[in-house]
C-alpha cells in the first residue's frame, strides 16, 4: 500500500495522528543518497554482420529510494533484462552512469558488487545444485564464513518451508516457486543492499507467485533492501511496486506510483484507469500478446 505523503493543509494546529513510519516511496529528494541512480544508461548490440545496431536500452534514467520495490515493466525485447544485466556488472554501459549507494558500478566495481546481488532462476548451473550447494557456492563466492553461512541458510530455508531433508537434492527437482525462493535465498545471504529480480515469478502457477511476492515484500521490510525487478504481469506490478518504469524499445516512456500512472490514462480518457491501458496508452501494444518468450538467461 502507498501511503499519501502529503500533510493536511490546514493551519489550525492538529494533534499529530499516531501514524504508520512512512515508507520511503518516489524519487529520492534532493539531498538524499538514491539507493540506486542510473544516468543516460544506454546499451547497444551489435548482431551478426548487421550494421546497425540494436539499442537495447536507450537513455534510461531513475533514481531509486532505499527500501523501494522499483518495477520495470516492458514487452518482450524492451530492454529490461538488459538493464538488470548493466546494473548487476553482467554486462558495461556503451553510455551513462550508475550508481550504488554513491559508487560508481565501474570505478567501484568492487564495492558495488557487495552492495548488489541478481537473482535468474534459469541459470542452468544453479538448477543442477542442491539448495546446500548453491548457498555454498553464494557463501565462497563473496567470502562469507562457511560454518555461519549454513546456520543462516538453514535458517532462510525454513522460513521458505524447505526442510532440511530437501537441501541436498537438486534444485530443478523442486517446483519453479520453490527454485525461485531458493535463488533469491541465495542472493539474500549476502544481504544486498539492492536486490535485482529479473521476472521472479513468470511461469509460476498463482499459488506460487503469490508466495514469491509475499516472500518479496517480507525481504524488502526485514532486510532493509531495496528491490529492482522486471516483470510481465501487471497486477503484480500494481501490488508489489511502489514505483513503475514502463520501458518500450529500450526507452523509459511513464515512470510513477501505479496511482500516478493510472491518474495520466484516466485524465487523456476519462475512463476507468487500469495498469493495462496505462500500459497500452504509452507502447501501443498489450502485454497479452507476448508471453511466449523464449529464455537464454544462461549467463551465470
Ligand atoms: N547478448 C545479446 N546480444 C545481442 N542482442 C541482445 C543481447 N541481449 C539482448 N539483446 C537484444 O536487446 C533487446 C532487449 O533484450 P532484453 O533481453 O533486454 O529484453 P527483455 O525486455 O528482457 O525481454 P523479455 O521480456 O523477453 O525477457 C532485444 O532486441 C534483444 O534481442
Ligand atoms: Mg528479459
Amino acid at each position: 500500500m502507498i501511503e499519501v505523503m502529503d500533510e493536511p493543509k490546514s493551519t489550525t494546529p492538529m494533534p499529530t495522528p499516531v501514524r504508520e513510519p512512512l515508507r520511503r516511496v518516489g524519487p529520492p529528494p534532493s539531498g538524499e543518497q538514491p539507493a540506486l541512480l542510473i544516468e543516460h544508461a544506454t546499451k547497444r548490440f551489435i548482431v551478426g554482420r548487421k550494421k546497425k545496431a540494436v539499442v537495447a536500452v536507450n537513455d534510461v534514467t531513475m533514481s531509486i529510494r532505499r527500501g523501494e520495490i522499483y518495477g520495470i515493466l516492458g514487452a518482450n525485447g524492451s530492454g529490461k533484462s538488459t538493464l538488470i544485466r548493466l546494473v548487476s556488472t553482467l554486462l558495461t554501459l556503451d553510455g551513462g552512469r550508475v550508481e550504488v549507494l554513491g559508487q560508481d558500478i565501474v570505478r567501484d566495481e568492487m564495492a558495488v558488487k557487495q552492495l548488489i546481488n541478481r537473482v535468474s532462476v534459469d541459470a542452468a548451473f544453479f538448477k543442477k545444485l542442491s539448495p546446500h550447494e548453491n548457498l555454498a557456492y553464494a557463501a565462497r563466492l563473496y567470502g562469507l564464513d562457511a560454518k555461519r553461512a549454513r546456520v543462516e541458510a538453514i535458517a532462510i530455508m525454513a522460513r521458505l518451508g524447505i526442510g532440511e531433508k530437501r537441501l541436498s537434492r537438486p534444485v530443478e527437482q523442486m517446483s519453479r516457486g520453490m527454485q525461485q525462493k531458493v535463488a533469491i535465498a541465495r542472493a539474500l545471504l549476502t544481504s544486498p543492499t539492492v536486490l535485482l529480480l529479473d521476472e521472479p515469478t513468470t511461469g509460476l502457477d498463482p499459488r506460487s507467485k503469490l508466495d514469491v511476492q509475499t516472500f518479496i515484500e517480507e525481504v524488502r521490510d526485514t532486510h532493509d533492501a531495496t528491490i529492482l525487478l522486471t516483470t510481465h504481469d501487471l497486477d503484480e506490478a500494481e501490488r508489489l511496486c511502489d514505483r513503475i518504469a514502463l520501458l518500450n524499445d529500450g526507452r523509459v516512456v511513464a515512470e510513477g506510483t501505479p496511482a500516478e500512472l493510472m491518474s495520466l490514462v484516466n485524465r487523456d480518457y476519462g475512463k476507468e484507469p487500469t495498469l493495462e491501458s496505462v500500459f497500452m496508452t504509452f507502447t501501443g501494444k498489450s502485454l497479452d500478446d507476448d508471453l511466449d518468450d523464449d529464455k537464454n538467461d544462461d549467463d551465470e
